[in-house]
């Protein structure tokens, strides 16, 4: 019998989630959830900036009924810490409802954000301003524009046509920065 313990648990991917699969599944499904949005907020010192450049990466804000397209995944527990020391630059777990596109079904899970009370938190900017930080920020995981990049093709294969996301992978294509 399985305990508590050891129940897998879903995990919704919305951001390098989706694209960078470096943990083992049980599961993998198109997935989606409801009153989210992704913004380029959260600031990156440890992947795709450093501490006296920060990149800026995805997390999620509020916002009544918008759909927010990823990928859940079922995973075994212990591979949150793996999970948790990926993502230890200001993101925490909470616990979601997931809704599964096949299934149509919804499960309890989690995902992680990075809210505005973290020590990386950088918050709202204008895009442009948001497009010329990503186009001049580097770190150990790579470019910050390939995080765009790899963001916006993965979402397209969701069929999730972020705008947020869709005008910064625009500006940059264009080099539409300072
Ligand atoms: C995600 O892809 O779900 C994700 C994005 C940023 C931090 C942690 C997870």
């Amino acid at each position: 019998m399985t305990s508590p313990e050891t129940k897998p648990t879903w995990v919704f991917g919305y951001g390098s989630l989706i694209y960078k699969v470096d943990f083992p599944y049980l599961r993998s499904e198109q997935a989606s959830i409801t009153g989210w949005q992704r913004r380029f907020w959260q600031g990156s010192h440890d992947h795709r900036g450093t501490p006296e450049q920060p990149g800026r990466v995805v997390t999620l804000v509020p916002a009544a009924k918008v759909v927010c397209k990823g990928v859940a995944y079922l995973v075994d527990n212990d591979v949150f810490d793996h999970l948790d020391h990926r993502e230890k630059n200001g993101y925490r777990r909470f616990d979601i409802d997931i809704k599964l596109l096949k299934q149509q079904q919804r499960v309890p899970g989690v995902l992680y954000v990075a809210d505005e009370h973290n020590f990386a938190y950088l918050g709202a900017a204008p895009t442009r301003d948001i497009a010329t930080q990503i186009a001049n920020s580097h770190g150990p995981s790579g470019s910050n524009r390939d995080y765009v990049l790899q963001l916006a093709e993965a979402l397209r294969d969701l069929g999730d046509l972020d705008p947020h996301v869709f005008e910064l992978e625009s500006l940059l294509r264009s080099n539409n920065t300072r």
